[in-house]
């Protein structure tokens, strides 16, 4: 029986599930895909540092002894970051090995290139840990869901976010306090910036949004907005009008275009994103015969992650095995437009403080009704000290006219601030 051997590059958090996980189908591998396997090489910044996680001797700082050892097949990147990692993945791709990668950000930006390198040279590039962590997200699109046309997937994406609002909602924090527990906790990253601000939810959408509707769309066409300005007082609002607010990635291939964005909104309870709680990710996709189906589950973390990583392994000694690898490759045949934020349709909710005195309702009435902005709730309450606070719900309206009615509301003395502006689903 062949032996394939493979080489991790990183051994971090991803990177030692990856080791930990192998070891421990190692018996097994050869039944599941008529292969044995040896990890030959892991590439690690920090020797002493990663000798506590691994077998020294399998340990090397230095890129060129992995590539240029002809006997490795499978290369795997867990080390993140668009270089080296870019770098390294095209020449192993160049060279005909085959690679597995959990990194959303350089598939998410150079995905188009690295899946081109993979064709001209027959290999397998598989990236399923880099969307939603444990969860079958991208095979399914590709290969299960092949017979739909896709026209919306909609996903919690995020684990760090969702488990900062979920404090939020469930034990009454404010903002900056969840971030606390979440860092303590180590959902939280020192710098949680991609996390809070939506871009790492936003690089997984554009992937979602490549493979679902078949066009490419990069990072750079998502509209991202974060949850650092969701307060108390938005949970409790969004909890009276019957919904939670979740940070939600959101593709839709609609006759004028792809939409893919991410931002927070008001869900309703009953919905099946409503129930997704902590650091738990799911996606949400519609398909034109498979109607309505929902993937569920852990969407980062170590063991969660490198189950997807070693999926895609396995399916790579089963490629090679069978002589057929590079057999699901890119799938972006058409070339469809993407749409800018201004000309998506959405419902607001927006809180408003204004001066408590008669004509204010039927001013912000009448520059919504001008704007073709239709109020379909609004709850006015806390009257005091001459202000009162209003709550307002939209039917939907297209961005750019939202925003002009916004424009006109700010600049009215009786409107003191526009506290929240919050998309509703
Ligand atoms: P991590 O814990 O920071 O680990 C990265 C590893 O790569 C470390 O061992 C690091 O070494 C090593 N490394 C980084 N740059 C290197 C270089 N230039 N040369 C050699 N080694 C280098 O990161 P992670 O959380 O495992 O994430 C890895 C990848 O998986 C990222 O692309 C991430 O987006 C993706 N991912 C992560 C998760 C998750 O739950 N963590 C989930 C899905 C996808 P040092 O320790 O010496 O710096
Ligand atoms: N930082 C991500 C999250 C995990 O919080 O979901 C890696 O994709």
């Amino acid at each position: 029986m062949k032996t394939i051997r493979i080489a991790l590059l990183g051994l971090g958090t991803v990177g030692t599930g990856v080791y930990k996980l192998l070891e421990r189908r190692k018996e097994e591998i050869p039944d599941k895909a008529g292969v044995k396997i040896e990890i030959a090489r892991i590439l690690v910044r920090d020797i002493e540092k990663a000798a506590k996680k691994a077998d020294r001797k399998l340990l090397t700082t230095d890129w060129k002894e992995i590539i240029e050892d002809e006997s490795i097949s499978v290369i795997v990147e867990v080390m993140g970051g668009l270089e080296p990692a870019g770098s390294y993945i095209m020449e192993a791709l160049g060279r005909g090995r085959h690679v597995v990668s959990a990194n959303k950000d350089l598939i998410a930006s150079r995905g188009q290139g690295l899946l081109e390198k993979a064709k001209e040279n027959h290999c397998d590039f598989l990236f399923e840990a880099a969307v939603a962590g444990g969860i079958p997200i991208l095979r399914p699109l590709k290969q299960c869901l092949a017979g739909n046309e896709i026209t919306d997937i909609m996903g919690i994406v995020n684990g760090t976010t969702n488990f900062i609002l979920s404090k939020m909602t469930d034990e009454n924090m404010e903002f900056d306090e969840a971030l606390a527990v979440a860092k303590e906790l180590g959902y939280a990253e020192a710098d949680p910036t991609a996390d809070i601000e939506g871009y790492d939810a936003g690089r997984k959408v554009a992937i979602l949004a490549s493979i679902g509707f078949h066009s490419r769309v990069v990072f750079d066409d998502v509209y991202t907005e974060g949850i650092s300005a969701i307060t108390a007082r938005d949970i409790e609002y969004a909890r009276e009008l019957g919904c939670v607010i979740k940070l939600l990635g959101v593709a839709k291939n609609t006759e004028t275009g792809i939409e893919a964005r991410v931002h927070p909104m008001l869900i309703p309870d009953d919905h099946p994103l409503a129930s997704v709680k902590d650091a738990f990710n799911a996606v949400f996709v519609h398909g034109d015969a498979v109607d309505d189906a929902m993937f569920y589950g852990r969407g980062a973390g170590e063991m969660p992650t490198a189950s997807a990583v070693v999926g895609d392994v396995i399916d790579i000694l089963r490629d090679i095995q069978w002589n057929c690898c590079g057999r699901i490759g890119c799938s972006c045949y058409k070339n469809l437009p993407v749409k800018t934020i201004q000309d998506i349709e959405s419902k607001y909710f927006l809180l408003l403080d204004v001066e408590d005195r008669p004509g204010v309702l039927a001013n912000i009435a009448g520059v919504f009704g001008s704007n073709a902005v239709s109020i379909s709730k609004l709850i006015q309450k806390n009257a005091k000290d001459g202000c009162a606070e209003l709550a307002i719900v939209t039917d939907l309206v297209k961005e750019y006219h939202f925003r002009d009615a916004l424009t006109i509301l700010e600049g009215m003395s009786p409107i003191r601030k526009v506290s929240s502006i919050i998309r509703v689903l």
